[in-house]
């Protein structure tokens, strides 16, 4: 390299001793005799080639022609490929494989967790080990209670300078006075016991129809609910391993953006699906293109987010979608963050940049948190589905168990109004 580096002053070193004091004229002498030097030398290599293959067939010298074009081929596109798989996060994940690395990492690790506990453990003030051997009084509880909420108060509650987003979407206290009395009416219920329970499925089923109109879908559309985005995004996830089972993938993987919610990675632990989380472009924006080369006779479906919790950026579901659609496999859209906020942008004077619901061809699932911007109490989460073949995937039901008829989300399944 150093040799390589030093060619171009050497060279200019070489020029100025041939054409030193000399006028123009000599100068590109010198540098006529120069080329005529380099053509003499190229003209004795094709000789000394053509020497070489005498007496080889012509059709031998073309094959090996052919054969030294398709290796090169070959080569470059090994060399791309490396080049894509090549990431940091790769190479940081290839060093961690090296023993001594591993070592270093692995107390590292310790000594972050450690602190980590320490950190909030140590905040834990009073904290209690064992049931109390006196009952505690009414009172007591609830100054032990009011004592941490007031703690957590002050990062969320406006007139006290909290600003947390994320994590609450609303801060006001009459609201969930509300909330809290409808909570106290159901505080006992068990939506598992249908026919006890029969108002909750009813609830359910409401919200979730008035999901499917808000990301309009049609009269087929469907959904379940359940305890959080995660929860949703785990069961999007089963029903296309379903479907992708029933097609007879036995590897499943899916590809999306590498803004993806963690929670596609929890799913992809529970039910063995490989997640394969595409790097952004230099805008930390989807790049499409690079979602296309992870796609194989593997991928079972493909995800986008609408807005993406890291940078509030919205992927291109449209492309996605139209995507998934030309390879046969299914979309999921993760509105959980969106939730009610993308359904009444447009009503509010900001439109989304383009639309993220059943409106999108190739949109097959949709995933939208009541619990965020629907100021629901958490956790109430829906999962949505294109059509009802997509949904029976997801479903669990338990029929010869001794405690009866274990159900899962029945009341859907026999046609509540929805
Ligand atoms: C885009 C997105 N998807 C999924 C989730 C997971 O939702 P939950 O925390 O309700 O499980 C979140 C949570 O913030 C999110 O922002």
């Amino acid at each position: 390299m150093e040799r390589l580096a030093e060619l171009p002053l050497a060279a200019e070193r070489l020029f100025q001793q041939h054409c030193a004091g000399e006028p123009h004229a000599a100068a590109a002498g010198a540098l006529c005799d120069g080329a005529a030097a380099l053509a003499g030398r190229g003209a004795a290599a094709a000789a000394a080639v053509d020497r070489g293959l005498a007496g080889v067939p012509p059709t031998q010298v073309l094959a090996a022609g052919v054969a030294s074009l398709l290796a090169l081929q070959l080569a470059l596109a090994l060399a791309r490929w490396l080049l894509r798989v090549c990431t940091v996060a790769a190479a940081f994940r290839c060093c961690l494989k090296l023993p001594l690395v591993r070592t270093i990492a692995a107390k590292e690790e310790a000594k972050e967790t450690g602190s980590l506990f320490h950190k909030y453990q140590s905040r834990r003030a009073g904290s209690l080990r064992t049931i109390p051997a006196t009952a505690l009084s009414e009172d007591q509880i609830l100054q032990r209670l009011e004592k941490g909420e007031r703690a957590s108060r002050k990062f969320y509650e406006p007139s006290e300078g909290g600003r947390l987003s994320g994590a609450v979407y609303c801060a006001d206290a009459a609201h969930w006075d509300l909330v809290s009395r409808v909570m106290r009416m159901y505080i006992v219920s068990n939506p598992l016991h249908i026919e006890e329970f029969l108002s909750v499925g009813q609830m359910e089923a409401e919200l979730i129809r008035m999901c499917c109109n808000l990301y309009r879908g049609d009269d087929s559309s469907c959904g379940v609910g359940t305890s959080g985005g995660t929860e949703s995004i785990i069961l999007a996830c089963l029903a296309y391993r379903e479907q992708g089972r029933a097609r007879g993938v036995t590897a499943p993987n899916m590809v999306m953006p590498a803004t993806a919610h963690a929670a596609f990675d929890k799913a992809g632990f529970y039910l063995g699906i490989e997640m394969r989380k595409v790097p952004l472009d230099r805008e930390l924006r989807c790049d499409v293109r690079a979602l296309r080369r992870r796609i194989d006779r593997n991928t079972i479906a493909l995800a986008g987010t609408a807005p993406d919790y890291p940078y509030g950026n919205f992927d291109p579901i449209p492309e996605i979608a139209a995507l998934a659609q030309s390879r046969g496999i299914g979309c999921h859209s993760d509105c959980c963050l969106g939730s009610f906020a993308n359904a009444f942008a447009e009503q509010a004077g900001c439109p989304l940049p383009h639309a993220v619901d059943f409106s999108v061809p190739g949109v097959t699932s949709i995933s939208c948190d009541p619990h965020k911007y629907a100021y629901g109490p958490k956790g109430f989460s829906v999962c949505l589905f294109r059509d009802k073949a997509l949904r029976q995937g997801q479903f669990f039901a338990c029929m010869d168990w001794p405690g009866g008829f274990c159900e899962c989300r029945l009341h859907m399944c026999v046609g509540w109004p929805r």
